[in-house]
């Protein structure tokens, strides 16, 4: 139970690594807050927890609209009194030449990955400074880290969460509060489905491609650096840039 009494706010959270992340948060005994655009998913995703004895609430949520941030941070301290974890997860991923990159791309990217993030961060660490503690984890991607073709726009996003991530934790620190950015390689989620296609290559050659490990990762495997992240193991750990990418980025 290593979230025993935490509440932790997960964004993104009706499929893929969001999913994950609430059945394994709840499962350590954590009171989880499922947030998505999708209401129905993060709706499903609350009712399996509670089905299995946990406690979970489901609320529709743009990331990139600052008032449904207030309004989701207010239903989470008024279901479970406070927040300890916040874990900005929802992101979208779109590839595209640069030269073929609509301004209208860019901008939904940048507000959904970006601007998502920094609305989390405005909105729950100072209520975590407040209370003296929490753990604020960011979902970058190797992408933040490294660039490929087709994909300047989401390297620019993934990047801003890095850099963000560092500046908030250092800003935070003093209070107890801190900030970990995180970066997968490629994940089988929907994103994987969406990166075949456009790749015109299977999953299984692009886990080949991406990873010295010869696989793609999985949403649990990620879902458990966010456990540790998110658990008191990782209490001296702010600032951080955490890659899990099969060794993709160690070439
Ligand atoms: N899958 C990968 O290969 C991979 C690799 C590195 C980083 N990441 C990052 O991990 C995070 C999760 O990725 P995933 O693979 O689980 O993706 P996914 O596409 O499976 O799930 C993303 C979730 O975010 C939600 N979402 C989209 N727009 C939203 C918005 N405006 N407000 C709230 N929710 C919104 C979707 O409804 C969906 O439930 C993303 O930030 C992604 O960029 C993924």
């Amino acid at each position: 139970m290593r979230l025993k009494n935490k509440v932790a706010i997960i964004t993104g959270a009706a499929v893929g690594i969001g999913r994950a992340a609430a059945l394994r948060f709840a499962q350590e005994g954590a009171n989880v807050v499922v947030t998505d655009i999708n209401s129905g998913g993060a709706r499903e995703v609350a009712d399996t927890i509670t089905a299995s004895g946990g406690r979970a609430i489901a609320l529709a949520h743009d990331v990139s609209r600052e008032s449904q941030w207030i309004e989701v941070v207010g239903a989470a301290v008024e279901a479970f009194g406070t927040v300890d974890v916040l874990f900005n997860n929802a992101g979208i991923f779109v590839l595209k030449p640069l030269a073929e990159t609509a301004l209208e791309d860019w901008e939904r990217v940048m507000a959904i990955n970006v601007t998502g993030v920094f609305l989390g961060m405005k909105h729950v660490m100072p209520l975590m400074a407040n209370a003296g503690k929490g753990s604020v984890i960011n979902a970058s991607s190797v992408a933040g880290l490294v660039g490929s073709p087709r994909s300047t726009m989401y390297s620019a996003s993934k990047g801003a969460v890095r850099a963000m991530t560092k500046g908030a934790a250092l800003e935070y620190a003093a209070r107890g509060v801190r900030a970990n950015s995180i970066h997968p390689g490629l994940v089988d989620t929907a994103m994987a489905d969406y990166a075949s296609g456009t790749a015109g290559r299977s999953k299984q050659e692009l886990g080949h491609a991406m990873s010295p490990m010869g696989r793609l990762g999985t949403a649990e495997e990620v879902s458990n650096l966010a456990l540790f992240l998110a658990s008191d193991d990782s209490s001296y750990m702010n600032g951080a840039e955490l890659v899990l990418d099969g060794g993709f980025t160690a070439a």
